[in-house]
């Protein structure tokens, strides 16, 4: 078949509007072209893998078989816009804006303080919009798996849920028609209705798109689509895209030609029969879900024991929009080693119709299809139609399992399909089936053992030989890709003890008599963690009734930006316009760890299309950053992901096109240090020694009834803040002067680095952050380095040039929290009371100094936590090593100090056989005392948080529950932890605590207020309004804040260390009482006057309606030397108390519930201040429980994608969250007695890691095993599965850590 090589017009709807597209490129996708091509930026760029959710739409497409529309959520960054034809695209915008009307999702999500940083939050609304339209009165589980798709880092979830759970279920989709219609209805259905015509085109003309490097084809009928196959057999069809989407933007893909299936009937037809279900190929695994669902509803539960398992694996699979996308066929095809329905439907005996202009064929999905072998496979030609899945039989049974380091949307670790079929009558093993995922290159089978098992019994023999069996037939070598060898080794056995449980309880109810009863404690192996909702109950202080209402001060205000987040009209960086000549930059990393730079030869790069120039080292025209942290790599490499050059290209594809033909010569240089053990070895570090001691360590070690010893490994930690670092630099005509757009923490840094490199002054550059979308630290630094680099790249070129960062490079290049090694000796009596500790930490600071010094000071000045101990040693060092550089973190060293502190008080009371809260109280600071560096300080808050954290816990009573609950469950237990806080707010130094403000008061009365701090998604601003207004005396809708930047407020410091709100507020309220002072003489005079009276008399005075606000800071001195200083403005206390259950047959855990109490003094606006510690608090679970960063033995970084690396998302916060605010303290020397809340929160998600240790130690108790003294962090589901020791795990020999070739190797 011959195409027209002139394109065809691509037509359709976005928001209502005709698209019609003559230049269209199938390698663009939905994102890009709303973001680039319509501007419309609220939609956002997260990951572009479809993880994120960031990017989610909601696409409305024809059904020319159920001949209605229907509507998904979709992720745009994988939607090819090729695919769209005849669709209607609804985007944040679309759905409301504050110009017209804001959709009820819209308004609830920003009242519901269900937004901070704004950048997830467009998605979101998106996500719950689509799930209204299609369900008005959505069920929580619907709401739950709706959500599973959408990360948001800042949040932690609970007002999000919340906001989406306010709509069902008796409220529908939108109130504003009468609650009946939704608003937009009216103007979708047109587009709908012309998408609907041109759906049902009775031509089927073949649509053919001509792209760069790719054609699109999408014929309209079963026969023009085997006829192209025939004549391009190697071309990929195009379905979801969600395979083939990821492998040509991450893997360099590109076929010259895609063909779309998308409009042929035969692909979406499902025939229903006695047999089974015949289910067209191109039906998206949502609609599967629904077609399997309403089979098990309707047919008895033995004929449906396949259909069954698939289902139990869709709410999982992915997040929700990766489901509406992806289609059956592609996932069968696209033959993935993870994939969780190929292990099934293998297993339940299902084949494949395919078809090619030969005709049609059956091919059985066994596992030789599954393992890839030619001959069982599709041919190049050939078309995959439909599948059919057959009822299951009256003695066959089928299950399926699976393992991934999050419940939902993350690929599986290991998962299994499985199958049994009994003789009739009989508990004989007449026919065995068992595929596993995730062990291999393809889907693999323990086709062998099955062999050897037929005619065995169903029973523990028969259990004990499979187990041998299955792991002598699928063996994981120590270097398998993917790491995990043991525990990946220990799940092939725990399904199967899983399937043996799960096959004799269906036994026993079919035959109650024949078979006999499984004993209570072993059902636990069988239920797996539901999907709940979560909820909890906030509780701050009630106001004051005396204050004047229209004082906003302490009240629980909406972010100020909540709304323009919620309809994606806040604007970030990146969504900023592109000037006419503006370039774009992708930079080349180093691939070595460490190595001499022997040549760059950019000549293939500059040849290709759109390439204006490679920028390298030689081209900085000032300062090529400092010897220790380079700009652009300057003779040598010192980590895998440093910037060796830039291309700057007319669009970022080209860019980063041409970044693949840079050629660059190494030579390796040794040594190559990745580990803090490998530093210590080589004695490589940053900094000297710091050391802090009280007492008499040595002699109280002497008098002490016991003394224990061990260490602690504390993982890393990727800030993966929503909004990847994004610069742009444009130059301006004259006096050299720049302005620089940036998402920084740092304004001032950023400006320092720039000149710097441009060698100007400082008074040329304009550094402007209107808002950030999420930092924690890791947007402190390292955007003054991004932003130099792109300043030398706009000098070179005379261009403006943006640089923002995919999220890959994001990982890859920038560094995160510090990976700690934690060495303990610990002194201590029989009743638990500590007497002498010598603690050493080290940190993997990675290959450049950074903050790494500060984070081990630090570390160093909090490790005590909440704990008097009379005797304490402690010293630490920062190594340097061949990793990207780690820098700030939200906590900033303190959750991996007080960490390793807790694993030590939990390891004594471990040892002297006491409840681990009791020997905590018994350590704990009771009176004025001194810290170890010798600060005075009041504990008493400390005692009431931790009183109220255990009455409003019910502590006692659920510890006794607990136990009651352990005793009859063998494989599940729960565990609860109580842990302590005390979080030392603030920087090392006075001159940290400056801050600055203007505030003008213009003649309409408006005020405009500009501060140093940045707003992060941590209301600062809102803050600010709130401090202008009561210090004004003006409504909040008088005062505005815009962006911040260095020309308006200068020399302004980080927006760092809790202190934001603290010192600006300071300055705010500064500038505010010096022109209320101003003002005084008139408003004396004419009381009853109007505030835009007064200025206009005082303008008519000529008084200035102008002034600044300065905060000099908090006193702060250390003396390292006698390692003493008052060094912290204030304190927080707090306390969490947290439960789990833990699966110990799979590691997987479940938070049933956390009570949060803290003393936030009095606070400025508890809606923020909550979500700052319900925010952190996630973000801390994230960090002791979830998020693990894999390295190779070579220093590469394997995680760097959500893909990888597992954030919390909506299901992993506890089911009950409560926070409540410590009520009547005081803290005079911050502004209103507030607190800075931003950090500490994050300390608290240790109680979770606490309370699996609990939990585990249950089960290593019922089983006769000491307790795990230390467990490392973070406590994924491989290491509870492999401290929860049993018969299963006595069966794997360990794996060799020292083996050469190991996947990853552990850095901490
Ligand atoms: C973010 C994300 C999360 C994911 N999480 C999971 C998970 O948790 N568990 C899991 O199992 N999977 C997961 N996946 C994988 C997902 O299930 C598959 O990518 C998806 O099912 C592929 O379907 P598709 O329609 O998008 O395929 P496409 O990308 O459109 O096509 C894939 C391949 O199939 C071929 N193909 C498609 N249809 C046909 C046909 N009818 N006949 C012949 N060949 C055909 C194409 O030629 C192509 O090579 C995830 C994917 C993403 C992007
Ligand atoms: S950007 Fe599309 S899912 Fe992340
Ligand atoms: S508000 Fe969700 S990522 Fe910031």
């Amino acid at each position: 078949m011959s195409h027209s090589k002139e394109s065809d017009e691509l037509v359709f709807f976005v928001n209502g509007r005709k698209i019609v597209e003559r230049s269209s490129d199938p390698e663009e996708n939905l994102l890009f072209y709303l973001r680039k091509k319509l501007r419309l930026t609220g939609t956002k760029y997260g990951c572009g893998g479809g993880s994120c959710g960031a990017c989610t739409v909601m696409i409305s497409r024809y059904d020319p078989i159920s001949k209605k529309i229907r509507h998904f959520s979709a992720t745009a960054c994988l939607v090819p816009i090729c695919s769209l034809y005849g669709a209607a695209v609804t985007t944040v915008e679309g759905i409301g804006s504050t110009k017209t009307r804001i959709h009820p999702v819209q308004e609830r999500i920003a009242k519901g303080h269900g937004t901070q940083c704004g950048f997830c939050t467009p998605g979101m609304v998106m996500s719950i919009y689509t799930l209204l339209r299609n369900h008005p009165e959505p069920s929580t589980e619907q709401l739950m798996e709706t959500l599973g798709g959408n990360l948001c880092r800042c949040t932690g979830y609970r007002p999000i849920v919340e906001s989406g759970r306010s709509f069902s279920p008796s409220s529908s989709c939108c109130q504003m028609n009468g609650g009946k219609k939704c608003c937009l209805d009216q103007e979708e259905s047109k587009a709908e209705s012309k998408a609907n015509r041109m759906a049902e085109d009775p031509q089927k003309k073949v649509l053919t798109f001509h792209g760069e490097k790719t054609t699109w084809i999408s014929p309209g009928t079963l026969a023009g689509l085997l006829e192209l196959k025939m004549e391009h057999p190697d071309a990929p069809l195009v379905m979801g895209n969600t395979s083939l989407g990821p492998d040509m933007k991450f893997k360099g893909v590109s076929p010259p030609i895609i063909i779309s299936p998308a409009r042929i009937l035969e692909l979406f037809i499902v025939t229903n029969t006695e047999e089974g279900l015949t289910l067209g190929a191109g039906l998206r695994l949502a609609q599967v879900r629904d077609v399997l669902a309403d089979a098990v509803s309707e047919l008895p539960e033995e004929k449906t024991q396949t259909y069954r398992a698939l289902l139990k694996h869709m709410r999982t699979l992915a997040g929700q929009q990766i489901r509406n996308m992806a289609s059956l066929g592609g996932h069968i095809i696209s033959r993935l080693p993870t994939s969780d329905l190929n292990p099934i439907l293998g297993v339940g005996n299902c084949i494949l119709n395919v078809a090619s202009k030969e005709g049609m064929q059956q091919i059985p999905l066994n596992d030789h299809f599954l393992a890839g072998a030619t001959n069982a496979s599709l041919k190049p030609e050939q078309v995959l139609v439909s599948v059919f899945i057959p009822i299951s039989r009256k003695w066959e049974f089928v299950s399926a399992f699976r393992q991934a380091p999050r419940q939902q949307n993350a690929l599986a670790i290991v998962n299994a399909g499985m199958r049994v079929l009994l003789k009739d009558g009989t508990h004989t093993i007449a026919d065995l089936n068992i595929l596993y995922g995730g062990v291999g290159p393809t889907t693999v089978s323990a086709r062998e053992s099955c062999r050897r098992l037929l005619g065995r019994c169903w029973d523990e023999d028969m259990l004990n030989e499979a187990c041998r069996l299955v792991l002598d037939e699928i063996p994981l070598p120590a270097s398998a890709p993917g790491g995990r060898v043991d525990y990946r080794r220990a799940l092939l056995i725990s399904f199967l003890f899983k399937f043996y449980i799960d096959v004799w309880r269906q036994l026993q109810m079919r035959e109650p008599s024949g078979y006999p009863d499984i004993p209570k404690k072993l059902l636990s192996a069988l239920e797996d963690f539901p999907l709940t909702i979560p909820w909890g109950i906030q509780s701050f202080e009630r106001m004051d009734p005396q204050q004047p209402s229209q004082d906003p001060v302490g009240r629980p205000i909406m972010h100020q930006s909540g709304i323009k987040h919620a309809t994606g009209e806040a604007v970030f960086c990146d969504d900023m316009p592109a000037l006419a000549d503006e370039l774009f930059l992708a930079v080349v990393t180093s691939t070595r760890p460490h190595a001499k730079i022997i040549s760059i030869d950019a000549s293939e790069a500059l040849a290709l299309p759109g390439v204006i120039d490679v920028i390298t080292a030689q081209d900085v025209p000032g300062e090529n950053g400092s010897e220790e942290e380079r700009l652009y790599a300057q003779d040598e490499v010192i980590c895998v992901g440093q910037i060796v050059c830039a291309v700057a290209a007319d669009s970022y594809a080209h860019a980063k096109q041409a970044t693949r033909k840079v050629k660059i010569v190494y030579k390796d240089v040794e040594p190559v240090i990745v580990s803090i053990q490998d530093a210590i070895k080589h004695k490589s570090f940053i900094g000297p020694e710091k050391k802090l001691e009280q007492g008499d360590v040595e002699k109280a070690f002497q008098a002490v009834d016991q003394i224990i010893e061990g260490e602690v490994h504390f993982g890393g930690q990727e800030h993966f803040y929503l909004e990847t670092q994004s610069v742009r630099v444009v130059p301006k005509a004259e006096d050299a002067e720049i302005d620089i757009y940036v998402s920084s923490q740092d304004a001032a840094f950023t400006q320092e680095m720039v000149a710097c490199a441009l060698g100007i002054p400082k008074n040329r550059i304009n550094c402007h952050v209107r808002r950030v979308g999420g930092a924690f630290g890791g947007k402190s630094s390292k955007p003054g380095l991004l932003a130099a680099v792109a300043a030398v790249a706009a000098n070179k070129t005379g261009c403006p040039v943006r640089f923002v960062l995919e999220r890959g490079d994001d990982m890859l290049i920038t560094g995160g929290r510090h990976p700690l090694l934690g060495k303990y000796k610990i002194g201590f009596m029989n009743n638990g009371k500590i007497e002498a500790a010598d603690i050493e930490y080290h940190i993997n600071g990675g290959c450049t100094p950074d903050d790494s010094e500060l984070v081990i000071e630090y570390a160093l000045l909090k490790l005590e936590n909440a704990y008097k101990i009379p005797n304490l040693r402690v010293r630490g060092r920062a190594c340097k090593t061949n990793l990207p550089s780690n820098t700030a973190f939200r906590g900033f060293g303190f959750p991996q100090g007080a960490f390793v502190t807790e694993t030590w008080m939990s390891a004594v009371a471990a040892k002297c056989h006491l409840p681990p809260e009791k020997v905590r109280e018994l350590n704990m600071y009771r009176t004025i005392d001194r810290t170890i560096h010798k600060q005075e300080f009041n504990p008493e808050n400390l005692i009431r948080c931790w009183e109220k954290c255990m009455e409003n816990s019910s502590y006692c009573s659920r510890r006794k529950a607990i136990e009651e609950f352990n005793e009859q469950n063998y494989w599940k237990k729960r565990g609860i932890a109580i842990i302590p806080m005390k979080f030392s707010v603030g920087f090392p130094k006075t001159f940290y605590y400056q801050a600055a403000a203007l505030v003008h008061i213009y003649t309409d009365g408006s005020v405009l207020v500009a501060h140093g701090g940045v707003e992060l998604g941590q209301g600062i601003n809102t803050k600010m309004i709130q401090v202008a207004s009561r210090e004004l005396k003006v409504p909040m809708s008088y005062i505005h804040i815009g962006e911040m930047n260095t020309v308006t407020v200068p020399n302004t410091i980080t927006t760092a260390a809790s202190t934001g709100a603290d010192v600006n507020g300071k300055a705010v309220q500064s500038a505010c009482q010096t022109l209320r002072k101003r003002l005084q003489p008139i408003i004396s005079q004419t009381p009853n006057g109007t505030w835009e009276q007064w200025v206009n008399e005082a303008f008519a005075q000529s008084i200035s309606l102008s002034a600044t606000g300065y905060f000099r800071g908090y006193e702060a001195r250390m003396d390292w030397e006698k390692g003493e200083g008052d060094i912290f403005p204030y304190f927080v206390f707090g306390a969490a108390c947290s439960e789990v259950e833990i699966d110990c047959l799979t590691g997987a855990h479940k938070n049933i519930r956390t009570d949060i109490v803290i003393d936030a003094s009095f606070s400025i606006n508890p809606a923020v201040d909550i979500g700052q510690i319900e925010g952190a608090f996630t973000q801390g679970v994230g960090l002791y429980t979830l998020e693990e960063l894999k390295y190779s033995p070579e220093g590469v970084l394997h995680t760097r994608g959500p893909e990888q690396y597992q954030i919390p998302s909506v299901t992993d916060i506890p089911e009950e969250l409560h926070v409540s605010l410590l009520t009547t303290t005081q803290n005079p020397k911050a502004i209103y007695s507030s607190k800075g809340l931003g950090e500490s929160g994050m300390f608290l998600g240790s109680s979770v890691f606490f309370a699996i240790t609990d939990a585990v130690a249950a089960a290593r108790s019922e089983r006769g095993l000491p307790p795990a003294l230390a467990m490392n962090s973070p406590a994924t589901p491989e290491l509870i599965r492999m401290a929860c020791v049993d018969q299963f795990t006595d069966l794997i020999p360990q794996t060799d850590s020292k083996c050469s070739e190991l996947w990853s190797i552990p850095i901490a």
